[in-house]
């Protein structure tokens, strides 16, 4: 097995920062604003998941960073469905940029992209938007944790690194179901062939798709990260997948002594649509209790709920219909405003604070401090 472990030179930054670079290309699309994006091409990555390359309908280059996401709003029955993608490309190629999406099963969208979006087609997004991301940190050691389709921030990543010929030590390595699962294998392979620092590990759970596989079998365990990157407490840590994945590795740093402090993680599990979002909740005695009636302006139907529930929660399961994706506080697509009363909200980067200031509001993860009429 390879060892990731750096030399004991120290290293040097490189020429420009990648936020400098980011910002040379700034075009201004809001994550706010729709755009229209044309699919210049789709390909296959593994049996269920494709790439698909887009460029802006109105041929401007795309200010990103790695790591960030956009939503894309497909129309299908007739219905506008936003749901997050993360940008697997790399933001120093911002002439074209794309997603790449993992089939779910039983899943509208993910499903619908790989039977009907083809090139030449047509779809409206939202700018990229999402603060997972390496440009956060100054660290130069990194580890890059991910398992299924939560490769596509961390490949973004490291493509930046290499397109940047940045100074920094990647150790990344990606869990997969089998070696045939392994998305972006092959460029994975060449890029840690030609990049200093670059060191790439798989591990996959089965290998009967490939029985001559040689690399470890079985989960991500303390033994083969300690092998394969021995110095990964000194790390900044970037992990991407399922939250059974994502629990396992907090565990597993958290038990081996890892500071948490250089822990940075993103999750695309939506958890049970039904079930409230779990957010950290006020401190007990501000926690009101008892029901609240929220008003839907726009159509006057009014429902009850506790604040143990988020509004989009509570309004979903009185019928209403309300454009959400993340569930998370991330995207910004349920941004509602209150037009009375207050709420408390836990977001998580999905909304600004002009947009708060106007009366705008997460509804995934906001619960009533007292009765609401909202513009829905
Ligand atoms: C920030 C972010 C970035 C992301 N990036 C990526 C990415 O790069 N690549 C990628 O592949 N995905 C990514 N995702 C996940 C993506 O947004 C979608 O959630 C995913 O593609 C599934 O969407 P879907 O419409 O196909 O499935 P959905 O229709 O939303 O269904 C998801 C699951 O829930 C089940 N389900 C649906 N409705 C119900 C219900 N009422 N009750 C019980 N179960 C139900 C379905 O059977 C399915 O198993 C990201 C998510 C986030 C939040
Ligand atoms: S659905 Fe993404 S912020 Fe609410």
């Amino acid at each position: 097995m390879s060892t990731f472990q750096t030399a004991s030179a120290p290293l040097k930054r490189s020429r420009f920062t990648d936020v400098e670079v980011w910002s040379a290309f700034d075009t201004g699309w809001s994550s706010g604003e729709p755009k229209s994006l044309i699919c210049c091409d789709v390909r296959d990555e593994t049996r269920d998941v494709k790439t698909f390359t887009f460029q802006c309908g109105d041929f401007q280059v795309l200010a990103f960073e790695p790591g960030q996401f956009i939503t894309i709003v497909p129309s299908i029955n007739g219905q506008a469905i936003s749901r997050c993608y993360t940008l697997s490309s790399s933001p120093a190629r911002p002439f074209t940029f794309s997603i790449t999406v993992k089939r779910v099963p039983g899943g509208l969208v993910s499903n619908w992209l790989h039977e009907n979006l083809h090139a030449g087609e047509q779809l409206t997004a939202y700018g990229p938007a999402g603060t997972f991301t390496s440009t956060c940190s100054d660290a130069r050691k990194l580890l890059y944790l991910s398992a299924g389709s939560g490769v596509t921030p961390l490949m973004s990543m490291t493509r930046a690194s290499c397109d940047l010929a940045a100074d920094v030590d990647i150790a990344f390595v990606h869990s997969a179901r089998s070696p045939v699962d392994i998305v972006f294998r092959k460029e994975l392979q060449l890029l840690a062939s030609f990049k200093p620092g670059l060191h790439v590990l798989s591990v996959c759970e089965t290998i009967e798709t490939e029985p001559e596989w040689i690399g470890p079998v079985g989960r991500l365990t303390l033994e083969i990260l300690l092998q394969s990157v021995p110095d990964f407490l000194e790390r900044e840590v970037f992990t991407c997948g399922p939250k059974g994945y994502m629990d396992a590795v907090q565990a597993l740093l958290a038990g081996a002594g890892f500071n948490m402090e250089h822990y940075h993680q993103e999750s695309f599990d939506l958890g049970d649509p039904s079930s409230p979002v779990v957010v950290p909740v006020a401190a007990p005695s501000m926690v009101p209790t008892g029901a609240f009636t929220v008003t839907l302006a726009k159509s006057g139907r009014t429902f009850q709920m506790s604040h143990d529930e988020t509004i989009l929660a509570a309004a979903k399961r009185a019928g209403a219909v309300v454009p959400s994706s993340c569930s998370q506080g991330i995207c910004g697509t349920c941004k509602t405003a209150i037009l009375e009363g207050s709420v408390d909200m836990n977001a998580n980067g999905g909304i600004r604070q002009r947009e708060i200031d106007k009366g705008f509001r997460l509804l995934c993860c906001s619960r009533p401090t007292s009765d609401l009429v909202i513009d829905l």
